[in-house]
């Protein structure tokens, strides 16, 4: 059985490759995938991934998947997504930029993914905010306080680099597991430490 909806937002900071593993992998495991980007998060979806046209098939590819990928334009206040009568599962922003997380963080929602997000909170569901700038500004870390406050998950597009990754994917798919996790979906990425410290004489979970 598959899983319900749930949201993505784009927005222009860098490390749009984790938005289009995030919205993949989700697609694998069966999900409706509501997407929106801000108009500057297409420029980096352009900028760093060659995507030039904001469709299902673009960003999932034509083997069955792009039926689970639904692209709402960020003008419009009036699609589904705008709607706390819309049923979801949770939404990620990812990534998000820290003008994003100000607008978040001050109630400001002037576009889709701006009021999305907004709606997701006020409808106590689960917000996972992909947060991507360095170094941070005061301003940055007291708006994702406020918005850890008011029930958002933070999570900084940070991965990990405990499994030794070998490739710029790896890195990717751990953070996008990571986001995909935080949502509450399950998928089978090998991307869990099992605590092999077989020198130190440790057993593996
Ligand atoms: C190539 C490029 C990379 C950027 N990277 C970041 C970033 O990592 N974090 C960030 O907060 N802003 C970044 N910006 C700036 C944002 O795109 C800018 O603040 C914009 O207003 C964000 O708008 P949005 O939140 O509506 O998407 C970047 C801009 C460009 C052109």
């Amino acid at each position: 059985m598959g899983y319900g909806h749930v949201i993505i937002g784009i927005t222009g900071a860098s490390g749009a490759p984790y938005a289009l593993r995030t919205i993949r992998l989700l697609a694998e495991c069966g999900v409706q995938v509501h997407v929106a980007a801000t108009t500057m998060g297409r420029r980096l979806l352009v900028e760093e991934c060659g995507i030039k046209s904001l469709d299902a098939p673009t960003l999932v590819g034509d083997d069955g998947l792009a039926e689970l990928v639904h692209i709402h334009r960020d003008s419009d206040m009036g699609a589904c997504i705008a709607s706390g009568s819309f049923q979801h599962d949770g939404m990620a922003i990812v990534p998000c930029s820290s003008n994003t997380l100000g607008h978040l963080a001050g109630g400001l929602t002037n576009s889709l993914v701006h009021r999305a997000a907004a709606v997701t909170l006020k409808e106590r569901r689960r917000l996972v905010v992909g947060h991507r700038e360095t170094p941070l500004s005061k301003i940055d870390i007291g708006n994702m306080a406020t918005l850890s406050d008011a029930g958002a998950i933070i999570t900084p597009l940070t991965p990990g680099f405990y499994l030794q990754p070998e490739s710029i994917q790896d890195l990717v798919d751990f953070m996008a597991a990571r986001i995909v996790d935080l949502l509450g979906v399950v998928h089978d990425l090998p991307v869990r430490w099992k605590g092999t410290l077989t020198h130190l004489g440790q057993h593996e979970c």
